[in-house]
């Protein structure tokens, strides 16, 4: 690992001066964690988190997942919704946003890449108050653990580290009403090989708890949620679930 995710990994232990435990033993007991299926039923029975008059930021909003869940919001809620994605927009996604304009959404998107603590910030500020924030921004890569390729290594971890800390750290003082984070089944499983993807995505789960000890200790709003993931299946694991449907 280079240096500068060494001290990043270090930073991130100071700054937030906890870490979530896989597993643990107290009191002659111990803890793990377990995967339960939710069935439609108990999907049914929650409210949905998003508002029709709300402020949704969607990481990697043009791309696969990320359109979805836009394409769902715009059609069910009419939002506002802002999208971010590193790429200048094609006449591809300029009609994609036709499309979510279409459903009576109001659609901004910016050329921002959420590896960059500026750019997001600075996209923080311009939008003003942020109602949810759904983080999909990703890059899937199989690269083996045995390649010595950093810059495909880094490309990957990036956006799932440095994006979530930095979307968490811009929007910290806002009033929230959930954090979606996009996850992957590799963080539970491993991904064969495939480290990289596997620690980002497991970096996100533990984020995931982190954030809701500070939003105990009230300095976060908003609940947390990460979606996790497995070739278009999506598994919801969270303290408390910002629901969809
Ligand atoms: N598809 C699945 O079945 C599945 C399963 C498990 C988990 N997931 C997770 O779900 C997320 C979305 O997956 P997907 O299938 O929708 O991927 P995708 O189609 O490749 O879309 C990813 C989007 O992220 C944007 N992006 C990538 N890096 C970025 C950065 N640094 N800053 C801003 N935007 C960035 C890309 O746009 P630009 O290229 O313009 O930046 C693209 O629009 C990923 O995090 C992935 O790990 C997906």
């Amino acid at each position: 690992m280079d240096n500068r995710l060494c001290e990043t990994i270090e930073r991130i232990i100071a700054q937030y001066d906890l870490l979530a435990n896989e597993s643990r033993f107290t009191e002659n007991k111990i803890y793990g964690k377990e995967l339960y299926a939710i069935s439609d039923e108990g999907l049914s029975n929650h409210s949905s988190a998003i508002k029709s008059n709300g402020t949704y930021v969607i990481t990697g909003g043009l791309g696969g997942l990320g359109y979805i869940f836009s394409t769902y919001i715009a059609k069910k809620y009419q939002s506002r919704l802002i999208l971010l994605g590193r790429s200048e927009l094609s006449k591809e996604s300029e009609m994609k946003i036709t499309e979510l304009r279409g459903y009576g959404s109001q659609v901004t998107y910016y050329a921002c890449d959420v590896c960059d603590f500026n750019k997001v910030d600075q996209v923080v500020r311009n939008i003003g108050e942020i109602t949810g924030i759904i983080h999909c921004a990703g890059i899937i890569n199989q690269t083996s653990i045995m390649s010595d390729n950093m810059t495909e290594i880094e490309a990957v971890i990036a956006p799932k580290l440095y994006g979530t800390m930095n979307l968490d750290i811009a929007t910290k003082d806002h009033d929230l009403d959930f954090i979606v984070l996009f996850s992957s089944i590799s963080a539970i499983v491993g991904d064969y090989g495939c480290v990289s993807y596997a620690s980002a995505n497991k970096f996100m789960d533990e984020f995931s708890n982190l954030r809701e000890e500070l939003r105990k200790r009230h300095k976060r709003n908003g609940k947390q949620s990460v979606l996790t993931g497995h070739y278009g299946i999506m598994v919801v694991c969270s303290y408390q679930m910002a629901i969809f449907l």
